[in-house]
Order: structure tokens, then C-alpha cells, then sequence
């Protein structure tokens, strides 16, 4: 290749549609100090151009303890994870680990998640700014479908970071989450491209957009373990579960899923 051949590669544009990137909160927890965080993460992520953000405060949830996975799944959670493109939780650190409610809800839905960007904003009373509860939350998020990226944010002795009034009393974490959230932003810009342009190679007989009617794109196909079983029929013998399709729409951004068996 000659210096001649060289194409610069595309710069970032501001997306068609704006962004989703809701702040999950991790924890119920009376006087958590999780909340404090969230507030100001939300603050610096409404102040972006072409970003749509909300609190989900798990405190708000209609929460189900009768039972685990998609069984528990709330509509109005799913069709909020459905719409993200990227995701921040907020994970408070709970004997070096992550918060358990935040996994049970996490565990609602599946293939809302998929080919999506998240990042995980630590919170802590010790000094490792809930470092310890992130390392265990990403095999969890990666079995999600979910793409972890590398920029956290820590909040260590997170009691001294606000004052009584809840106001930052560190402006240094205003720039690491700037940096976090430049990382997030980039990776759900990219990710939204790829669910909607790139298709999986063996992509055929396109899903049609359920909202507008467009032919949608095959991103990714997920195996599902936890469904009910019942319907051997659509078991995949090689792979041991059920084989769901994933379908994004280039044109609205909706997503679709089908049973593979459903496909032809
Ligand atoms: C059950 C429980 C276990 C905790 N374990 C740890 C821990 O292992 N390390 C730590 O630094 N802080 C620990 N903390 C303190 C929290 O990290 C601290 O409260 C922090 O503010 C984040 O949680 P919060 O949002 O509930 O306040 C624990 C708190 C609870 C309730």
C-alpha cells in the first residue's frame, strides 16, 4: 500500500438518533452512599450533547423475589434495557463483592443486553473503590452479552466524597468520569453502528422491523440456558440450549429476537 491509498479513517458523527445510556443504581440500601454517586455520574451524562440518560433506581423497582431470571422480568425494565444503547451501573462493594439485588435484576433479561456497552462506577467505604465488586461483575456482564469497557470510575471512602448537602467535594472525579464517559459514549456509538450495519455471516431471511417495518440486521445469535426446556424441539443438540437471533433495526433502532429454529 502506497501513502496514496491511505484513507483516514471516519470521524465520529453525532448519531441520527440520540443515544440511551440509562445510570442503573445498584443498591436499596437505607442511606446508601450510591446514591450521591449516581446523582453526579447522571448530572455529567445529561450534560452531553445527543444523549438520552435516566435513573433507574433500583429502590423504585418493582422488584420480584419469588423467583430468578427472565421469569422475574419487568416490562417497563426490559423495554428500557431494549432501547439502551450502553449502560452505567452504579455498584456499591459488599464484602468484596457486588451488590446481590443489582445481579437479581441484572438477571431479568437477556438478550436486551446483547452487543451493548457498559461501565461500571465503583463505590466503596475502603480504599479500593469498590474495585473488588467490578472484577466479579464482569464475567457476569460478559455472559449478559454485554461489552464491559476498560475506563471504571472509583469512588474509595466514598463518606468523605460529598458534603452534607450531597455536593462533590473532589472535583478531580468531574474529569476520570468525563474520561469514562468519553469511553462509554464511543463504544455505544460504535456498538449501535455494528447491531444495525454488520451482519453475522450467516445472516439470511432478515427479521422485519416490528415498529417501522424496515429489514432489520442479524447481529448476534445467543444460546439461551434458562429457558424452559420443555419444547425439546428447539434445543440445539451441539450447543446445548435454545438459539435465539438477534435482529436490530437500521432505520429506528428497534430490536427483535426469534428462535433460530424459526429462521428460512
Ligand atoms: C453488607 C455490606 C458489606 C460491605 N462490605 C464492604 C467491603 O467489603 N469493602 C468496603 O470497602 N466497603 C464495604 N461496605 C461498605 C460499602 O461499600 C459502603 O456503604 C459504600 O458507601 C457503598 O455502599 P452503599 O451505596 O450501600 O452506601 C459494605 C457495606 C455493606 C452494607
Amino acid at each position: 500500500m502506497t501513502s496514496g491509498d491511505y484513507e483516514a479513517p471516519a470521524r465520529m458523527v453525532a448519531p441520527a438518533r440520540a443515544l440511551y445510556v440509562p445510570v442503573i443504581l445498584g443498591t436499596v440500601r437505607r442511606g446508601r452512599m450510591s446514591l450521591p454517586v449516581a446523582r453526579v455520574v447522571l448530572a455529567e451524562l445529561s450534560r452531553r450533547p445527543d444523549i438520552d440518560t435516566e435513573l433507574i433506581d433500583l429502590a423504585q423497582f418493582p422488584l420480584r423475589v419469588d423467583d430468578a431470571g427472565e421469569a422475574t422480568k419487568d416490562a417497563g425494565f426490559s423495554e428500557k434495557m431494549s432501547r439502551s444503547d450502553a449502560l452505567v451501573l452504579v455498584s456499591p462493594e459488599y464484602n468484596h463483592g457486588y451488590s446481590g439485588l443489582l445481579k437479581h435484576v441484572l438477571d431479568s433479561c437477556l438478550k436486551e443486553y446483547v452487543h451493548k456497552a457498559v461501565g461500571v462506577v465503583g463505590v466503596s467505604a475502603g480504599p479500593f473503590g469498590g474495585s473488588r465488586g467490578i472484577e466479579d461483575l464482569l464475567p457476569v456482564l460478559r455472559e449478559l452479552g454485554l461489552a464491559a469497557i476498560f475506563w471504571d470510575v472509583n469512588f474509595s471512602t466514598v463518606q468523605n466524597a460529598f458534603d452534607e448537602s450531597g455536593a462533590l467535594r473532589d472535583q478531580a472525579y468531574l474529569p476520570r468520569i468525563g474520561k469514562f464517559l468519553d469511553e462509554l459514549v464511543w463504544m455505544a456509538t460504535t456498538l449501535r453502528h455494528g447491531r444495525e450495519q454488520v451482519a453475522m455471516p450467516q445472516a439470511e431471511s432478515p427479521m422485519r422491523c416490528p415498529k417501522c417495518g424496515a429489514e432489520m440486521n442479524h447481529h448476534a445469535e445467543k444460546v439461551l440456558q434458562a429457558v424452559d426446556l420443555a419444547d425439546r424441539s428447539s434445543v440445539d443438540p451441539a450447543l446445548g440450549g435454545v438459539v435465539e437471533e438477534l435482529h436490530s433495526c437500521p432505520a429506528c433502532g428497534a430490536n427483535a429476537s426469534r428462535r433460530a429454529t424459526a429462521r428460512g
